[in-house]
């Protein structure tokens, strides 16, 4: 696949160990969360390099000094329900004052096109960093149309992070979205004729909370 601009694609071996771990069907609900936690904790280190800094004086046992603390307020997290919300807690452990925004979309069965169910914003978002979070990038319709509700309230710096992409969805996102930077944890093949992942991790909102 070409270079694209805006696409990051996170190699580091801490986070492909843990994908690995994930994939496995024996993996059991616990540990996936635990995962899923984890992955969304080390790609936000990864994603966030350039999070805003604002000065704060503080006082050391030395003397006082102005000193760079991130402007937390700026943030805001916006998982896909429902399997997004298992990377929420991982990034909030960065940064904790972060917003929490919620979008609802499930797919089709038959379609695979996204529906949406639900939409709640932090008010303003105009100047925040809005980070999206869905474990899975598949035909990129679920991230595409959380992208456009996202913009449609104001917001404008955005940022999509996913576990597991598919090239057909990176693509359609890339090319609905070219602003948005997006980080993914590792590219898959290819979908299948449902639009699953291959070999991916099966269906992550399943995974995530246990049912099917
Ligand atoms: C999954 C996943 C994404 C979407 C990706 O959610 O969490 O949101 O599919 O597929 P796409 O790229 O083809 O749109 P799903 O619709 O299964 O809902 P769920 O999280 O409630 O299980
Ligand atoms: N959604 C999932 O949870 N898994 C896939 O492989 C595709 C979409």
């Amino acid at each position: 696949m070409e270079k694209m601009n805006n696409v990051t694609i996170l190699e580091h071996p801490l986070i492909q160990h843990k994908i690995s771990m994930l994939r496995d069907k024996n993996t059991g609900t616990n540990e996936f969360r635990k995962l899923v936690d984890e992955i969304a904790m080390l790609e936000g280190f990864i994603a966030l390099a350039d999070l805003p800094l604002e000065e704060v004086e503080v006082e050391t046992p030395i003397e006082t000094c102005m000193t760079p603390k991130i402007a937390g307020r700026k943030l805001a997290i916006v998982p896909i329900l429902r399997a997004g919300l298992g990377m929420v807690s991982g990034i909030l452990a960065l940064v904790p004052s972060a917003k929490v925004g919620h979008i609802g979309l499930y797919r089709d069965e038959v379609t695979h096109e996204p529906h949406e169910y639900y939409c709640k914003l932090p008010n303003p978002i105009e100047e925040r960093t809005i980070v999206v979070v869905d474990p899975m990038l598949a035909t990129g319709g679920s991230a595409v149309d959380a992208v456009s509700m996202i913009k449609e309230h104001g917001g404008v710096n955005i940022k999509f992070m996913c576990i597991i992409a598919a090239p057909e969805g990176l693509k359609r996102l890339h090319e609905a979205h070219p602003d948005v930077q997006i980080y993914i944890g590792h590219l898959d093949r290819e979908l299948n004729e449902n639009a699953y992942i291959c070999p991916g991790l099966g269906d992550a909102g399943d995974r995530i909370f246990g049912t099917k």
